[in-house]
């Protein structure tokens, strides 16, 4: 494998290795997450983020031309656990742009140049998930896996099942019944998944596919979610692009959506490796918005004043809320179902991001997540409602005056507009197209290529029957249905 990169335990107290060629969720001592880290004198580092741009010029047919077509690959000295450019699986993702929105900064009081939007939705999928899958497919090929599987609230399943299908792996994707928007859940049936709709919501998915993957490995998933680290390393990409496309200076703040936490987790790490290798002077700000209905950073962080710590995250404070989520049966709800999640399994690395970037943490409501998603299509080429949250968040932080009106400011757009045509068209006419849906006759698929979504209980034995294996091995291993497991380990 390759010997200068390596996986790391993120709690400083444990801090345990594992090699790159290892396929792991988390850390096996104490269960904290994992980090990619590279020993950086043992290769070879730009100087300059300049170097970068010699790339646009080189991009062919060969391995190493994909890659620099790539708009991840092209900055591979920064994220390089593969072993040779043959490694790489790429389908020109994270070819996006970051637009000067002029319009909508003279709308919400900016100065012209001051308000920036960096457009995710135009990958090949439709969101910003290619730019972490095409880096956990590349270790997925590296270590031979051939069964991939993620629970998702719709973006993650429609980027997975395409680059499974790209890559010739099966896919497996979990969602939560009636909680994926139709655009998402078309992807995943179109690219060949095998959809599960399991009765709950994401977090009980994501506990099942993780109790999966970990404690059932005669089913040989490899999974995809954000808790695996080589997807983050992926999603420091967006943060190069918007340097790239600002001349190499970092603009003073970022506004990302936050969910399951991976997006602000992997910025947070770019930057601090950026700084560590003497590419940036300066380190922009961060700003996370959560849905009020989705709102458990935002809870943890302002009411509770959870931070980092050195590492040290109270884990007895989070422990705390989760108990109470459990106790009275709390399911979030917001307009913008991507983010509706109240687990985020990358909450630690999310605290520290907020400690390396500066960060703050704010929560919006579904209205002005609409009317933001709303705003941003009329001035621009739109996005979906997730990514309205960053503009509404902004809006927020300019009112309060923690964001100045001279200042630059790059907004995360996470999604595409036609992810949710529902939520728009709602909007637009008050009509929800969804009810009107689940009263159309129901009739049977005739395409030759159709791939129907399978109802599963949230119970181990349907699950892994649905998945093709032998229900008897849920009984065998006698796992109680998973409860909200803390993301840091007990210190
Ligand atoms: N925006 C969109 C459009 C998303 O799909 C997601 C996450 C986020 C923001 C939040 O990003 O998790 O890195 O904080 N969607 C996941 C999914 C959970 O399953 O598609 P995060």
């Amino acid at each position: 494998m390759n010997h200068a990169a390596y996986q790391k335990c993120i709690n400083p107290f444990c801090g345990a290795t594992y090699d790159v060629g290892e396929t792991k969720v988390g850390c096996t001592v104490c269960g904290s997450l994992l980090d990619i880290l590279y020993d950086w004198s043992k290769l070879p580092v730009p100087k300059a983020l300049s170097y970068f741009e010699h790339r646009w010029a080189t991009k062919g047919t060969d391995a190493a031309g994909r890659a620099d077509f790539s708009g991840v690959w092209r900055f591979r000295e920064l994220l390089p656990f593969y072993r040779s450019e043959a490694d790489i699986v790429t389908i020109g993702e994270g070819r996006t742009q970051l637009q000067d929105a002029r319009l909508l900064a003279r709308e919400m009081g900016m100065k012209p140049g001051n308000l920036l939007l960096q457009y995710e939705g135009l990958n090949p999928s439709g969101s910003f998930k290619d730019n972490g899958m095409t880096a956990a497919f590349t270790h997925a090929r590296m270590v031979g896996a051939q069964k991939v599987a993620c629970a998702s609230t719709g973006n993650t399943s429609a980027s997975l099942a395409m680059f499974a299908a790209l890559s010739e792996m099966k896919g497996i994707v979990f969602i939560g019944s009636g909680k994926i928007s139709f655009g998402k859940l078309s992807q995943a049936l179109d690219y060949g998944a095998l959809t599960l709709q399991i009765k709950g919501d994401f977090d009980a998915c994501l506990r099942r596919v993780r109790q999966i993957a970990v404690d059932v490995p005669q089913m040989g998933i490899y999974l995809m979610n954000s808790v695996n680290p080589f997807r983050l390393e992926g999603q420091k990409s967006i943060m190069y692009r918007i340097l790239e496309a600002r001349d190499w200076n970092p603009p003073d703040w970022i506004i990302v959506p936050g969910g399951n936490l991976g997006n602000c987790s992997a910025f947070g790490k770019a930057y601090a490796e950026m700084k560590e290798l003497g590419l940036v002077k300066k380190i922009p700000r961060l700003a996370i918005i959560n849905a009020a209905g989705a709102n458990t950073l935002s809870v943890l962080v302002n009411e509770h004043k959870l931070t980092w710590n050195k590492g040290e995250v109270h884990c007895e404070t989070i422990g705390k809320h989760y108990a109470a989520l459990d106790e009275a049966n709390y399911h979030p709800h917001t307009v913008a179902s991507a983010i509706e999640i109240s687990r985020p399994v990358n909450l630690p690395k999310a605290l520290r991001a907020i400690e390396q970037m500066n960060g703050v943490v704010r929560e919006v409501d579904d209205d002005a997540i609409l009317e933001s998603r709303a705003m941003v299509a009329r001035y621009g080429f739109g996005c979906e409602p997730a990514s309205g949250a960053s503009v509404a968040g902004l809006k927020l932080l300019l009112e309060q005056g923690v964001i100045g009106k001279d200042e630059t400011v790059a907004c995360i757009l996470t999604g595409h507009e036609l992810k949710d045509p529902n939520a728009t068209v709602m909007y637009h006419t008050g009509l929800d197209m969804k009810s009107v849906q689940d009263l159309a006759p129901k009739t049977e698929p005739k395409g030759r290529l159709a791939n129907r979504p399978i109802a599963v209980a949230d119970d181990l034995g349907s699950i892994i029957k649905a998945m093709g294996g032998d229900e008897k091995l849920a009984l065998a291993l006698e796992m109680p249905t998973p409860k909200s497991t803390l993301p840091v380990a007990e210190y």
